[in-house]
């Protein structure tokens, strides 16, 4: 006998038999002789019945197991095909004066510095860089994926600076050198094995040079949202995320929370005069002509229609994430779609990018 799952879907997503069945357009009743067993919805329910839970039919017949695995944000592929989306979310990531004020002023660099870093992608931080670093720098950018390296090669080609991109596995590639600066953005949130990576980078840091780890706080990122014309509500904004982030933790993924852990992790792998500050970038627009910049930075320009709305909910709950608070998700943010794309839109939005720097030095 074929025992169906739906009541064990059904409470994962936090649904009563009622709202289960006033989704699908049957009685409660019905949805109760399902789970019972008394009765089997036919092929066409069965099939809308998995669209609601983001399950296959098998999943749902018990014939295979819900895959929640994480895609592999350290595969070759992963970030190859999103050279689109990392060169929009990077153009209003940095005020090019801030990072000015870091290397002159606050890690005060006066000397020609030679520059590790750590999944480089396609080269960004050595192009915000090495214009502001002393006559005789080098920047060197290790990553995994031959499209971002051949992408940061290009980049560069045509420029006087002295770069090198070497494609390889950071758990894997032993620098054949020590470096003044090693650096990452954005590498440690994405990691399975952060702190692996951080002593790496310890490693191949000269003594008295710099380690600088640059990472989001995400939490912070998705809470500094504020659209006037829409009701602000930090918890509700994180909900769906929370679920998100404590899933992907428990299953060894990313951490969004990495920008808050960085000078702790640094403190325990030995590095000395830990300091932190706040990425200065906030994005505020209020008219549509501003509005491509909080659009690339969200990763919100491309067309949204019916079929995007639904690749989203199944994505999330491929991931686990309770209906309700996709439901909840989807609502905002196809209010904040409206209000971007809206002539007469009369308010106005201020996004709070989130990124964490800390560094340390290395003095044995
Ligand atoms: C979110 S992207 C950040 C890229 C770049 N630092 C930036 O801020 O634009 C993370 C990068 O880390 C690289 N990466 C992740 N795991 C890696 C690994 N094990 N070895 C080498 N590169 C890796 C990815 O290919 C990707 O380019």
């Amino acid at each position: 006998m074929i025992k169906l799952r739906i009541a064990e879907y059904r409470k994962k997503h936090d649904l009563t038999q009622v709202a289960l069945a006033k989704r699908l357009g049957v009685s409660f009743q019905t949805i109760s002789k399902w789970e019972n067993g008394k009765n089997y919805p036919d092929i066409e329910m069965l099939s809308d019945i998995s669209d609601v839970f983001g399950v296959s039919m098998e999943e749902l017949i018990g014939k295979k197991e819900n895959n929640l695995s994480l895609e592999k944000q350290s595969s070759s592929k992963y970030w190859g095909k999103k050279i689109d989306y990392l060169l929009d979310t990077r153009k209003e990531l940095w005020n090019d004066d801030y990072l000015e004020f870091l290397v002159e002023k606050v890690w005060k660099i006066r000397e020609a510095v030679s520059i590790l870093d750590y999944g480089c992608g396609f080269g960004y931080l050595g192009m915000k860089l090495m214009p502001l670093l002393p006559e005789g720098s080098s920047y060197t950018g290790l990553d995994i994926s031959k499209e971002l390296i051949d992408e940061g090669k290009k980049g560069f080609q045509n420029s006087e600076f002295d770069t090198e991109f070497i494609q390889c596995d950071l758990y894997e590639y032993l620098p054949k050198e020590k470096y003044d600066i090693v650096i990452s953005q954005a590498l440690l949130r994405h990691s399975e094995r952060p702190e692996t990576i951080m002593k790496k980078m310890y490693a191949s840091v000269k003594t008295n040079g710099l380690m600088i780890c640059i990472d989001v706080n995400r939490i912070y990122e998705e809470a500094g949202y504020f659209n006037s014309r829409l009701e602000y509500n930090p918890f509700d904004q994180l909900r769906v995320f929370e679920s998100l982030w404590s899933e992907e933790l428990k299953n060894g993924g990313r951490d969004y929370s990495m920008g808050s852990k960085l000078a702790s992790l640094m403190n325990k792998i030995g590095l000395k005069d830990i300091q932190s500050r706040m990425n200065d970038k906030v994005i505020v627009a209020t008219q549509l002509e501003d509005f491509t910049s909080i659009k690339e930075a969200k990763g919100w320009n491309h067309k949204y229609d019916n079929e995007s709305y639904h690749r989203i909910r199944t994505h999330f709950l491929q991931k686990g994430i309770p209906i309700n608070e996709i439901d909840l998700y989807i609502d905002r943010l196809k209010n904040n779609l409206i209000d971007l794309n809206d002539p007469s839109y009369e308010g106005c939005i201020s996004f709070f990018r989130g990124m964490v720097i800390t560094w340390g030095k290395n003095t044995e």
